[in-house]
């Protein structure tokens, strides 16, 4: 069962216990992740995808929680290196925290949920020392009760105890500016409980006697915000925070209503998504999805997208090949089979590495393929420069 955030049939704020207001349902959803063969089907699991709001914290959470053990099992699919771009940017990553933050003697470094080591790998090469935790048991052995944190406060409060006089806490993820600018709805599953801003981050770690010190934002994930915070008064604060928090209140993402106007692109992407994929079967046009990303779950199972109108999601990730993605049950297939089944259209579930993927697919959009993307609209690209040519609606 999952677990919901509700007490007296009131759902409630996991970090103020405030009341928690509904602002999107997706219905019945499977696990983002839980690519399953067919002799699992009657058995996999559902729980109802839905965010609330809270006005006091500001931010966005999911109403109902999956159990820890249902996301990270023995075969969570999930490897951070599968992306050259994602290792790149985590190889960057710590080379800044190295050069700006180690100045200490005999720095150390603590990540939690370090999946592979991406990160990690780059500190111990530099001979800093170093901890991963990890709550997947097939990614990393050693398995600890924090990793993947539903509990904002106790981690805060973790990090507390953890870090040094000047020690910093740095955190990035999908930034909700984003989510909300480029309706990028499908960032909501399971595995992010919590939409981050500066404004929620801000009123999260207060009460732990931190603040955000620093805030940057980059373009992975399809938009990420990277956070430094420290305990209070030990850095200076960086112009880029209050510029931020700035921007975030001009943009409404404190207040309840905006959330309103997202719903609605929300509905909208959707009807224009299940339109087009429609209107190409009735053509007579083969689709095919490419990447079985996380991000699919949502877009799949929300739009009621099963296999009659996408035929297969090739990926690269071998433990998901074989397999059939979660809830509609889409066949995944290899890369290779991309290659060789000529779709006439491709539509990018990896939105996020669109200019990538489009790039080292040349040979699909010159033999006559096109790519569908529905981020920040729905749309088909233009395969050669990588912007739309036509609207779909
Ligand atoms: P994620 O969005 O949940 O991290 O999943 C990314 C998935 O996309 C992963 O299964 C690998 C797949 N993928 C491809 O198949 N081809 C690609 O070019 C890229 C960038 C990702
Ligand atoms: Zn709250």
């Amino acid at each position: 069962m999952a677990v919901p955030a509700r007490r007296g049939g009131m759902s409630r704020c996991l970090i103020c216990d405030g009341a928690l207001e509904r602002i999107l349902s997706f219905g019945r959803m499977p696990i983002a992740n839980g690519f399953l063969g067919t002799e699992e089907f009657a058995r996999e699991y559902f729980f109802e995808l839905g965010v609330g709001f809270c006005e006091r914290c500001a931010m966005p959470q999911l109403v109902d929680r999956v159990p820890r053990e249902k996301m990270f099992h023995a075969h969570y699919p999930f490897f951070t290196s599968s992306s050259a771009r994602m290792a790149a940017h985590f190889e960057d990553f710590a080379k800044g925290v190295m050069q700006n933050h180690l100045g200490e003697r005999d720095p150390f470094v603590v990540e939690i949920g370090s999946n592979d080591g991406t990160l990690l790998r780059h500190f111990a090469v530099a001979s800093v020392r170093h901890l991963g935790v990890e709550p997947s048991a097939n990614v990393a052995a050693a398995a600890e009760e924090i990793g993947h944190v539903h509990d904002l406060h106790s981690l805060a409060k973790g990090v507390g105890h953890l870090l040094k006089p000047r020690g910093v806490l740095i955190f990035e993820d999908p930034y909700l500016g984003d989510i909300l600018a480029k309706t990028a709805y499908d960032q909501i599953y399971d595995e992010h409980a919590y939409y981050f801003c500066v404004t929620g981050v801000s009123r999260w770690l207060a009460p732990h006697g931190l603040e955000i010190v620093d805030v940057e934002p980059h373009d992975v994930h399809g938009g990420s915000m990277r956070y430094t915070a420290a305990r209070r008064g030990a850095w200076p604060v960086r112009p880029a925070v209050p510029e931020q928090l700035q921007m975030e209140r001009q943009a409404g993402l404190h207040r309840r209503e905006t959330y309103d106007g997202f719903r609605g692109r929300v509905e909208k992407s959707r009807e224009d998504l299940i339109e087009l994929l429609q209107r190409l079967r009735g053509e007579g046009k083969r689709v095919a999805g490419y990447a079985a990303t996380s991000k699919s779950t949502t877009v799949l199972n929300y739009c009621g997208i099963g296999p009659d109108l996408v035929e297969f999601i090739s990926d690269t990730t071998p433990v998901k090949q074989g397999k059939f993605s979660p809830g509609v049950h889409i066949p995944v297939r290899s890369h290779a089979q991309f290659r060789s089944h000529h779709p006439d259209f491709a539509l990018l579930f990896a939105w996020n590495h669109a200019a990538e993927i489009l790039e080292k697919e040349r040979e699909f959009a010159r033999g006559g393929g096109n790519w569908i993307s529905y981020v920040p609209r729905v749309e088909i690209l233009d395969p050669l420069r990588g912007r739309e040519t036509r609207e779909s609606a």
